[in-house]
Protein backbone atom coordinates (compact mmCIF):
# COMPACT_ATOMS: atom_id res chain seq x y z
CA UNK A 1 0.00 0.00 0.00
CA UNK A 2 1.50 3.47 -0.96
CA UNK A 3 0.72 5.59 1.83
CA UNK A 4 3.17 8.07 3.64
CA UNK A 5 3.37 9.14 7.23
CA UNK A 6 4.08 12.77 5.58
CA UNK A 7 7.66 12.90 7.64
CA UNK A 8 9.38 9.89 6.61
CA UNK A 9 10.72 8.44 3.18
CA UNK A 10 9.75 4.67 4.25
CA UNK A 11 6.35 3.94 3.28
CA UNK A 12 4.14 3.15 6.60
CA UNK A 13 3.33 -0.73 6.70
CA UNK A 14 -0.19 -1.62 7.00
CA UNK A 15 -0.89 -4.83 9.01
CA UNK A 16 -3.66 -6.32 8.94
CA UNK A 17 -4.91 -7.00 12.67
CA UNK A 18 -5.81 -10.79 13.45
CA UNK A 19 -6.01 -10.98 9.78
CA UNK A 20 -9.07 -8.69 8.34
CA UNK A 21 -10.65 -8.91 11.60
CA UNK A 22 -13.23 -6.04 9.87
CA UNK A 23 -14.09 -8.03 7.30
CA UNK A 24 -13.72 -11.67 8.14
CA UNK A 25 -13.49 -14.05 11.33
CA UNK A 26 -10.67 -12.77 13.17
CA UNK A 27 -7.86 -15.68 13.19
CA UNK A 28 -8.87 -17.39 10.65
CA UNK A 29 -7.45 -18.28 6.83
CA UNK A 30 -10.55 -16.53 5.54
CA UNK A 31 -9.21 -13.67 7.26
CA UNK A 32 -5.50 -14.30 6.12
CA UNK A 33 -6.77 -14.54 2.64
CA UNK A 34 -8.34 -11.05 2.67
CA UNK A 35 -5.10 -9.54 4.09
CA UNK A 36 -3.32 -10.54 0.95
CA UNK A 37 -5.81 -9.68 -1.47
CA UNK A 38 -6.25 -6.25 0.19
CA UNK A 39 -2.93 -5.52 -0.42
CA UNK A 40 -1.21 -5.21 3.38
CA UNK A 41 1.63 -5.25 4.11
CA UNK A 42 2.04 -7.70 7.17
CA UNK A 43 -0.86 -9.65 8.28
CA UNK A 44 -1.10 -10.02 12.18
CA UNK A 45 -1.67 -13.32 14.07
CA UNK A 46 -2.10 -14.57 17.84
CA UNK A 47 -0.66 -18.16 18.93
CA UNK A 48 -0.95 -20.55 21.28
CA UNK A 49 -0.36 -23.69 22.01
CA UNK A 50 -2.56 -27.15 22.12
CA UNK A 51 -2.73 -29.68 24.38
CA UNK A 52 -0.98 -31.86 22.90
CA UNK A 53 1.88 -28.85 22.23
CA UNK A 54 0.39 -27.68 18.55
CA UNK A 55 0.74 -24.22 17.68
CA UNK A 56 -2.70 -23.17 16.93
CA UNK A 57 -3.84 -19.46 15.55
CA UNK A 58 -6.50 -17.87 18.33
CA UNK A 59 -6.94 -14.79 20.22
CA UNK A 60 -8.46 -15.40 23.47
CA UNK A 61 -6.86 -18.61 26.09
CA UNK A 62 -10.60 -20.03 25.83
CA UNK A 63 -12.08 -20.85 22.43
CA UNK A 64 -15.87 -19.10 23.71
CA UNK A 65 -16.14 -16.30 22.03
CA UNK A 66 -14.68 -17.58 18.77
CA UNK A 67 -15.94 -20.49 18.21
CA UNK A 68 -19.28 -23.28 18.79
CA UNK A 69 -17.55 -24.66 21.60
CA UNK A 70 -16.35 -23.61 25.25
CA UNK A 71 -12.99 -24.78 26.83
CA UNK A 72 -9.97 -23.28 27.19
CA UNK A 73 -7.66 -23.46 24.17
CA UNK A 74 -4.80 -25.57 26.54
CA UNK A 75 -7.29 -28.18 27.53
CA UNK A 76 -8.03 -29.46 23.72
CA UNK A 77 -5.61 -31.34 21.49
CA UNK A 78 -5.08 -30.35 18.22
CA UNK A 79 -8.02 -32.61 16.58
CA UNK A 80 -10.48 -31.41 19.07
CA UNK A 81 -9.68 -28.19 18.54
CA UNK A 82 -9.63 -28.11 14.51
CA UNK A 83 -13.06 -29.71 15.03
CA UNK A 84 -14.25 -26.62 16.24
CA UNK A 85 -15.97 -23.95 13.94
CA UNK A 86 -14.72 -20.31 14.21
CA UNK A 87 -16.46 -18.60 11.35
CA UNK A 88 -20.51 -18.72 12.40
CA UNK A 89 -19.96 -16.74 14.97
CA UNK A 90 -18.82 -13.75 12.77
CA UNK A 91 -21.30 -14.03 10.20
CA UNK A 92 -22.83 -17.63 8.58
CA UNK A 93 -20.90 -17.62 5.18
CA UNK A 94 -17.67 -18.28 7.43
CA UNK A 95 -19.59 -21.30 8.62
CA UNK A 96 -16.74 -24.31 9.06
CA UNK A 97 -13.79 -22.19 9.03
CA UNK A 98 -11.76 -23.75 11.37
CA UNK A 99 -8.58 -22.69 13.84
CA UNK A 100 -5.33 -22.55 11.97
CA UNK A 101 -2.32 -24.18 12.63
CA UNK A 102 0.55 -21.51 12.84
CA UNK A 103 2.28 -23.40 9.62
CA UNK A 104 -0.98 -23.15 7.85
CA UNK A 105 -0.41 -19.49 7.79
CA UNK A 106 2.99 -19.43 7.29
CA UNK A 107 2.38 -21.45 3.98
CA UNK A 108 0.17 -19.18 2.69
CA UNK A 109 2.14 -16.10 3.48
CA UNK A 110 5.56 -17.24 2.39
CA UNK A 111 6.40 -14.99 -0.25
CA UNK A 112 3.27 -13.30 -0.69
CA UNK A 113 2.99 -10.66 2.94
CA UNK A 114 4.88 -10.08 6.38
CA UNK A 115 3.50 -11.98 9.28
CA UNK A 116 3.60 -10.48 12.92
CA UNK A 117 3.60 -13.16 15.18
CA UNK A 118 2.08 -12.12 18.93
CA UNK A 119 2.64 -14.91 21.15
CA UNK A 120 -0.37 -14.90 23.81
CA UNK A 121 -0.68 -15.72 27.36
CA UNK A 122 2.91 -16.68 27.12
CA UNK A 123 2.82 -17.94 30.84
CA UNK A 124 0.37 -21.01 30.10
CA UNK A 125 3.12 -22.48 27.16
CA UNK A 126 5.88 -23.06 28.83
CA UNK A 127 8.40 -24.07 25.52
CA UNK A 128 6.14 -21.93 23.16
CA UNK A 129 8.90 -19.57 21.95
CA UNK A 130 11.10 -22.90 21.10
CA UNK A 131 8.08 -24.32 19.34
CA UNK A 132 7.56 -21.23 17.74
CA UNK A 133 11.76 -20.78 16.45
CA UNK A 134 11.15 -24.71 15.47
CA UNK A 135 8.17 -23.46 13.17
CA UNK A 136 10.06 -20.58 11.33
CA UNK A 137 12.97 -22.70 10.41
CA UNK A 138 10.95 -25.66 9.17
CA UNK A 139 9.14 -22.69 6.52
CA UNK A 140 11.83 -21.23 6.34
CA UNK A 141 10.67 -17.90 7.68
CA UNK A 142 13.27 -16.64 9.57
CA UNK A 143 15.40 -15.65 6.76
CA UNK A 144 15.33 -11.83 6.01
CA UNK A 145 13.34 -11.61 3.11
CA UNK A 146 10.46 -12.72 4.77
CA UNK A 147 9.93 -10.20 6.76
CA UNK A 148 8.44 -11.77 10.12
CA UNK A 149 8.27 -10.11 13.37
CA UNK A 150 7.43 -11.56 16.75
CA UNK A 151 6.02 -9.74 19.29
CA UNK A 152 4.35 -9.83 22.90
CA UNK A 153 3.28 -7.84 25.76
CA UNK A 154 5.55 -10.47 27.96
CA UNK A 155 8.75 -9.05 27.74
CA UNK A 156 10.00 -12.51 28.73
CA UNK A 157 9.00 -14.22 26.28
CA UNK A 158 10.08 -11.83 23.75
CA UNK A 159 13.29 -12.41 25.32
CA UNK A 160 13.26 -15.41 25.58
CA UNK A 161 12.31 -15.85 21.81
CA UNK A 162 15.19 -13.32 20.94
CA UNK A 163 17.42 -15.30 22.44
CA UNK A 164 16.61 -18.75 20.09
CA UNK A 165 16.90 -17.03 17.19
CA UNK A 166 18.42 -13.41 17.02
CA UNK A 167 18.28 -13.19 13.18
CA UNK A 168 14.30 -11.99 13.37
CA UNK A 169 13.12 -8.66 14.71
CA UNK A 170 11.22 -8.81 18.08
CA UNK A 171 8.69 -5.89 19.70
CA UNK A 172 6.99 -5.03 22.53
CA UNK A 173 3.49 -4.73 23.28
CA UNK A 174 2.48 -1.85 24.73
CA UNK A 175 -0.61 -0.88 26.99
CA UNK A 176 0.52 1.60 29.78
CA UNK A 177 1.88 5.22 29.28
CA UNK A 178 4.71 3.80 31.75
CA UNK A 179 7.10 1.88 29.31
CA UNK A 180 7.31 4.91 26.92
CA UNK A 181 9.42 6.69 29.41
CA UNK A 182 12.64 7.54 28.11
CA UNK A 183 14.41 5.12 30.55
CA UNK A 184 11.81 2.69 29.83
CA UNK A 185 12.18 2.47 26.16
CA UNK A 186 15.84 2.76 26.60
CA UNK A 187 15.86 -0.79 28.11
CA UNK A 188 13.51 -2.55 25.64
CA UNK A 189 16.38 -1.22 22.78
CA UNK A 190 18.84 -3.49 24.15
CA UNK A 191 16.73 -6.30 22.39
CA UNK A 192 13.26 -5.07 20.46
CA UNK A 193 13.43 -3.40 16.91
CA UNK A 194 9.92 -2.28 17.59
CA UNK A 195 7.80 -0.74 20.41
CA UNK A 196 3.95 -1.60 19.16
CA UNK A 197 1.25 0.41 21.47
CA UNK A 198 -1.97 1.38 22.27
CA UNK A 199 -2.69 3.90 19.54
CA UNK A 200 -4.23 6.61 22.51
CA UNK A 201 -0.91 6.29 24.46
CA UNK A 202 1.19 7.29 21.21
CA UNK A 203 2.41 10.83 21.10
CA UNK A 204 5.24 12.90 18.92
CA UNK A 205 7.53 12.65 21.97
CA UNK A 206 6.96 8.94 22.07
CA UNK A 207 7.40 8.25 18.52
CA UNK A 208 10.53 10.52 18.27
CA UNK A 209 12.44 8.95 21.47
CA UNK A 210 11.36 5.23 19.71
CA UNK A 211 13.13 6.56 16.65
CA UNK A 212 16.33 8.10 18.53
CA UNK A 213 17.08 4.81 20.03
CA UNK A 214 16.43 2.89 16.52
CA UNK A 215 13.66 1.17 17.07
CA UNK A 216 10.47 1.56 15.18
CA UNK A 217 6.59 1.93 16.44
CA UNK A 218 3.49 0.30 14.86
CA UNK A 219 0.82 0.90 17.28
CA UNK A 220 -2.71 -0.76 17.44
CA UNK A 221 -6.09 -0.62 16.48
CA UNK A 222 -7.26 1.85 13.95
CA UNK A 223 -11.04 0.75 13.66
CA UNK A 224 -11.99 3.90 12.56
CA UNK A 225 -11.36 6.37 9.57
CA UNK A 226 -11.43 9.23 11.38
CA UNK A 227 -8.19 8.59 13.35
CA UNK A 228 -5.95 8.20 10.47
CA UNK A 229 -4.61 11.21 9.59
CA UNK A 230 -3.45 12.43 12.99
CA UNK A 231 -2.16 9.09 13.51
CA UNK A 232 0.03 9.03 10.41
CA UNK A 233 1.21 12.74 11.18
CA UNK A 234 2.85 11.47 14.34
CA UNK A 235 5.35 9.82 12.39
CA UNK A 236 4.57 6.28 12.97
CA UNK A 237 6.06 3.71 10.87
CA UNK A 238 3.07 1.14 10.45
CA UNK A 239 -0.63 1.03 11.66
CA UNK A 240 -2.03 -2.59 13.02
CA UNK A 241 -5.49 -1.81 11.77
CA UNK A 242 -8.87 -4.47 11.30
CA UNK A 243 -9.65 -2.41 8.15
CA UNK A 244 -6.50 -2.26 5.99
CA UNK A 245 -8.71 -0.51 3.03
CA UNK A 246 -8.63 2.35 6.11
CA UNK A 247 -4.93 3.23 5.28
CA UNK A 248 -4.98 2.80 1.75
CA UNK A 249 -4.57 6.14 -0.74
CA UNK A 250 -4.13 3.66 -4.08
O1 LIG B 1 -0.85 -6.34 17.43
C1 LIG B 1 -1.44 -5.60 18.42
C2 LIG B 1 -2.65 -6.23 19.02
O2 LIG B 1 -2.88 -7.47 18.42
C3 LIG B 1 -2.55 -6.41 20.48
O3 LIG B 1 -3.78 -6.62 21.06
O4 LIG B 1 -5.54 -7.98 22.08
O5 LIG B 1 -5.56 -7.60 19.64
O6 LIG B 1 -3.87 -9.10 20.66
P1 LIG B 1 -4.72 -7.88 20.83
CA1 LIG C 1 -2.66 -9.74 18.77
Amino acid sequence: MAITNGTQVDRVQVVAHRGTAGYAPENTMAAFERAIQMNADYLELDIQLSKDNELVVIHDSTVDRTTNGSAAVKDLTLEELRGLDAGSWFLEEFKGQPIPTLGEVLALCRGRIGVLIETKWPYLYPGLEQKLADELAAYQMHLPAERVIVQSFDQDSVKRFRAIMPEVPVGVLVENAALLAEDKLMELANYAAYVNPALELVTAEAVAHIHSLGMKIFPWTVRSRSVVPSILALGVDGVITDYPDYLSQD
